[in-house]
Parts: structure tokens; C-alpha cells; sequence
């Protein structure tokens, strides 16, 4: 019997990082042709990744362009991604979140008739346009999926309440952390020279819900802060977007303890992870790796379809005006009592075995005979 070809699409940041341990899972296990399809709706942010996992894509469509809007980005990917899942003619297509490639890879998948199986399946805020357009993204994503592989039990049951079947539903972790394990065991070099009598704070931001006035206001946060606390170092690896970018380096020049950066690479970025005290963010990745590092994750936004961490009280959602977020962060870097309480590390979002768990139930769902997947 053949290999069963196994497509995973996979276009920014997050998705090279998150897909990257159910591609290797696949290229270690005995029955499955892995390919991949790269959209490049990021380039120059994925590429570092996609080298750090030593993922090579088979198919590269370099779609990205300086400034894309939502219906560009759409009306190109759609006809380029359905031919190469056409040539390709894979037993199934696999792609992880609720990005523009995720979307498209679910209908381009639906209109070629092969089944589209979905990572991180069933977060939800509850609101279609918030966060605009993840959430519909990923909604319309799951609605297109045979397959749901939820990274919790809160997702799962998201699924259920919208009339997904259970059959088709796998409660597998978040393979973020099978990628954070990996990560951090190599301990890569931070890269950027950092003061090591000084704390840390690392942030990141770039969120299109986030531009204009709210990332002005959490550069004000950060200037404050700057200013309330010399012993504290700030740390921005700033995303590439235009409306990101001129805005930060802009707001932050002249704070000398404030060190914005490129973006980093993998290793590096999980190495400032670990160094930092505490973590300001709207990523959605960053609140499911902080967590699990024990540091403690102040969500730059006003909801999270994250809600475990927060749950358990790792995590705090503190909006983007600078009152909320300078009293969260001065609480937390003055008070060891609160500090602790939030550094105590948990894993709500999975154990690091995700990807492995992912690879086993596409072969149950593809009938891959279980002496051929024991085989090798
Ligand atoms: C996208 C996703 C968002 C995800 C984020 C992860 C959509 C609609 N948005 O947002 O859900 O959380 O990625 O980072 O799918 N750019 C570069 N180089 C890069 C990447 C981006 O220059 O490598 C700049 C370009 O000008 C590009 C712009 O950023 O046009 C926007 O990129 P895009 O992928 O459309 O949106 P993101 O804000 O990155
Ligand atoms: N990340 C990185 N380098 C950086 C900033 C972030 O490697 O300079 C990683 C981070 O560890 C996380 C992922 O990128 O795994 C999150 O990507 P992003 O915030 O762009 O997207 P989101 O998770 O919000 O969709």
C-alpha cells in the first residue's frame, strides 16, 4: 500500500511554529508522504522560522505584499492555493489557527473535495468580529473541517455548542507547546544585549484591532513605566506590519531602557521568554507559551478566546488603555506576593505531545491499517 499524502499549509509566524511539530510527526511516521504548502502571507517574519524547524515547503507561492489588505490577500490566495492542492491531489489537507491562509486552505480544500482536518479548532470569543477577522476565520474554517482537533476542552465544547459532531473532534493540546519544549532544550542566545542586573519585560504587539489609538496607548503605558521603574529593562521585537512598526519606534525613541528590535528568531524569542519577569502582549501564541515558562502574561486586549489561562489566574486580560495596563504592571513589578501568585506556572494549553496525537488520528480517520502505522 502507498503512503497517504498529507498537505499542511502554513503562511505566517505563528503557523510555521505551531505546524512545525505535526510536520515532523508526519515525516517520522511510517505511512504518511508529508508535503508542504507555503502561502508566504508573511516572508521575511516565517522564513527564520520555517529554517529553525528545518522545514523545507515544497510548494512556495510568495504571496506576500508590503501593505496587503484582507480582500487582496483573499482574492489571490484563493485560486493560487486551490491549484496547488489540485497538483498536489493530497489524501488530505491539514493547516493550524484562523489567519487568511487558514480560511482559504479550508475552502480551496472543500472546493477540491479533499478533507481539510484543523489545528487549534473551536476557540472562540463568542463575538464574529472580534477578534476581526480571526474569529471569523477560524469559525468559517471549522465549519469547512472534517476533522477538529480542539487544543482544550473549553474548544471542544465550543465545537459541540455550534453542532460539530463529536466523532470529528480530537482534544489534543496546543502543539505550541510541543514547539516551546523543543525551543527551549536547544537554548538559543537572546541576541540583543540586555543589562543582566536589570528585570525584564518583554512585549509584543500587533493586533488590527490594536492599531491606531490603542497601540498609541500601550506605547504610553510603556513610557511610564520606563519612567516609574529604573531597574526594569523593556524589550519590543516589533512585527513588521506598517501599522505597528513607525508607531513604536516612534513613540519609544529617547527611552534609553527601552530596546525595540526586529523580530526574533525562535530560539532567541523563547530565550527572552524565560529571561523575562513578566510578558506584555495581545499575541496568541504568547499567552499560551508564558504560561507554560511561568512567567506571568498581561493580555494587551479586552477579550481572549485563550480564557484557560486566565481561568487559572497565569494570565490577565488588562486592555490597551495606559491606566490599566501601568496599574497591572506596577502591581506585579512591585508586589512579590501578586508576583508569585501569577508565576506559578501551568500548562493549561498541552502537555507537548499535541503533534503526536494529531498524526494518530488523521491515520485513524484515513483507515491507515494499524500494522502499517506500527511498521518502520
Ligand atoms: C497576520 C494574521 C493574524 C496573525 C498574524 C501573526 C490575517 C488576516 N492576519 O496578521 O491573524 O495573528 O499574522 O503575526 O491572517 N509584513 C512584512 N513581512 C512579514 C509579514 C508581514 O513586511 O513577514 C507586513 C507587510 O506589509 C504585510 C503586513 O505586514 O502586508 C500585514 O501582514 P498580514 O499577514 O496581512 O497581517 P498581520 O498583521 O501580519
Ligand atoms: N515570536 C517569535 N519572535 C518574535 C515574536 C514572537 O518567534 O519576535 C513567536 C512567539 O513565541 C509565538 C508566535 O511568534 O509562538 C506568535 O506569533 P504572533 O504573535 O505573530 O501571532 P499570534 O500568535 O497572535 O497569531
Amino acid at each position: 500500500m502507498s503512503r497517504a499524502t498529507i498537505l499542511c499549509a502554513i503562511g505566517t509566524r505563528p503557523e510555521a511554529i505551531k505546524m512545525a511539530p505535526v510536520v515532523r510527526a508526519l515525516q517520522e511516521s511510517t505511512w504518511a508522504r508529508c508535503r508542504v504548502l507555503m502561502t508566504a502571507q508573511h516572508r521575511e517574519l516565517v522564513d527564520p522560522m520555517l529554517d529553525f524547524f528545518a522545514i523545507a515547503p515544497n510548494v512556495d507561492l510568495d504571496l506576500m505584499r508590503p501593505g496587503q489588505s484582507l480582500v487582496d490577500l483573499t482574492a489571490r490566495m484563493l485560486p493560487a492555493v486551490h491549484s496547488a492542492i489540485e497538483g498536489e491531489r493530497p489524501d488530505l489537507v491539514i493547516a493550524q489557527g484562523d489567519t487568511t491562509t487558514v480560511f482559504v486552505t479550508a475552502l480551496a480544500s472543500f472546493y477540491a473535495r479533499i478533507p481539510f482536518a484543523h489545528v487549534e479548532a473551536g476557540l472562540r470569543t463568542g463575538r464574529l468580529d472580534a477578534p476581526f477577522p480571526e474569529e471569523a476565520n477560524r469559525v468559517l474554517a471549522g465549519h469547512l473541517a472534517a476533522l477538529h482537533f480542539a487544543p482544550t476542552a473549553d474548544a471542544r465544547a465550543n465545537l459541540l455548542r455550534e453542532g460539530i459532531a463529536d466523532d470529528w473532534i480530537i482534544v489534543t493540546g496546543n502543539t505550541v507547546i510541543d514547539a516551546l519544549f523543543l525551543a527551549a532544550d536547544r537554548d538559543e542566545p537572546i541576541g540583543v544585549e540586555l543589562d543582566p542586573t536589570r528585570r525584564l519585560v518583554l512585549i509584543t504587539a500587533h493586533r488590527r484591532e490594536n492599531f491606531g489609538a490603542p497601540i498609541r496607548g500601550i506605547c504610553r503605558a510603556v513610557a511610564e513605566l520606563h519612567d516609574r521603574f529604573p531597574d526594569v529593562q523593556f524589550l519590543w521585537p516589533v512585527h513588521p506590519n506598517p501599522s505597528i512598526g513607525p508607531v513604536v519606534r516612534g513613540a519609544m525613541a529617547g527611552l534609553d531602557r527601552v530596546l525595540v528590535c526586529d523580530p526574533l528568531p525562535y530560539g532567541s524569542f523563547v530565550a527572552a521568554m524565560k529571561r523575562s519577569t513578566l510578558i506584555l502582549t495581545d499575541s496568541g501564541g504568547v499567552q499560551e507559551e508564558a504560561p507554560a515558562l511561568g512567567k506571568p502574561v498581561l493580555v494587551l486586549r479586552d477579550e481572549s478566546e485563550r480564557p484557560e489561562a486566565i481561568a487559572s489566574g497565569v494570565a490577565r486580560l488588562v486592555g490597551c488603555e495606559p491606566l490599566g495596563i501601568v496599574a497591572e504592571t506596577a502591581r506585579l513589578l512591585s508586589d512579590p506576593v501578586a508576583y508569585r501568585e501569577m508565576a506559578r506556572g501551568a500548562s493549561p494549553y498541552g502537555d507537548g505531545r499535541a503533534a503526536d496525537r494529531i498524526t494518530a488520528a488523521i491515520a485513524r480517520h484515513l483507515d491507515i491499517p494499524p500494522a502499517l502505522q506500527a511498521a518502520g
